[in-house]
């Protein structure tokens, strides 16, 4: 797939330094994905925190991937991905799809291939979204995948793994008040 957009690469002068992003970043607590894409033999992934719900209609997802690694590039060809967002219990998946690329990453958890393109999809997971690639900007170091979101499917009674200030970790308390429960 080609690039719908370039974003310019050059720093501004007035932009925030390293270590100034990377603690302010590690104050943003999210869930935890594993991104999979490919097939049989020919398959990829990687552990990844950008993920973020675009629209819910048309239903679309965006993430944030690495251009240079080898879960990009498979992707790019494919055109497709599994965002599979893991549960509290799966800490270890999540360090092994962040872990040496030399290591069999599949080699833990039980995948199946999912229903869409067959990209690969974690049974236990906390929620599996089946992906088409809408777009993709280059922005620089990183893709920035725009993605149809093709399946769902949603493990009843699971809870979310979490990461925040560097650390995966679990919920504590469902709701902190109920009068500030918000969906959208
Ligand atoms: C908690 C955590 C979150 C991460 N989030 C992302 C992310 O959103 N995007 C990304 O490109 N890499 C992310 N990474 C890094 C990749 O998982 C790591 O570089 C991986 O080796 C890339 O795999 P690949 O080279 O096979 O693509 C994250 C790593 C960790 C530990």
């Amino acid at each position: 797939m080609s690039f719908s957009h370039v974003l310019a690469s050059g720093r501004p002068l007035d932009a925030i330094d390293l270590d100034g992003f990377r603690a302010g970043m590690r104050a943003w607590a999210s869930g935890v994905t594993v991104l999979t894409t490919g097939h049989g033999d020919r398959r990829a992934g990687l552990t990844a925190t950008a993920m973020c719900s675009l629209s819910a209609e048309p239903p679309r997802l965006i993430a944030c991937v690495n251009q240079r690694g080898p879960s990009f590039t498979l992707m790019r060809e494919t055109g497709h991905f599994v965002v599979n967002v893991l549960a509290q219990e799966q800490a270890n998946i999540a360090a092994c799809f962040a872990s040496s690329k030399d290591v069999d990453r599949f080699a833990i958890g039980v995948w199946r291939e999912g229903d869409y393109r067959g990209a690969p999809v974690l049974e236990a997971a906390l929620c599996c979204f089946e992906c088409a690639i809408a777009e993709i900007v280059d922005a620089v170091s990183h893709g920035l995948i725009i993605a149809d979101i093709k399946t769902v499917h949603v493990s009843d009674g699971a809870r979310p793994l979490l990461y925040a200030a560097g650390r995966f970790s679990k919920l504590e308390d469902e709701t902190i008040d109920p009068r500030h429960s918000f969906y959208f």
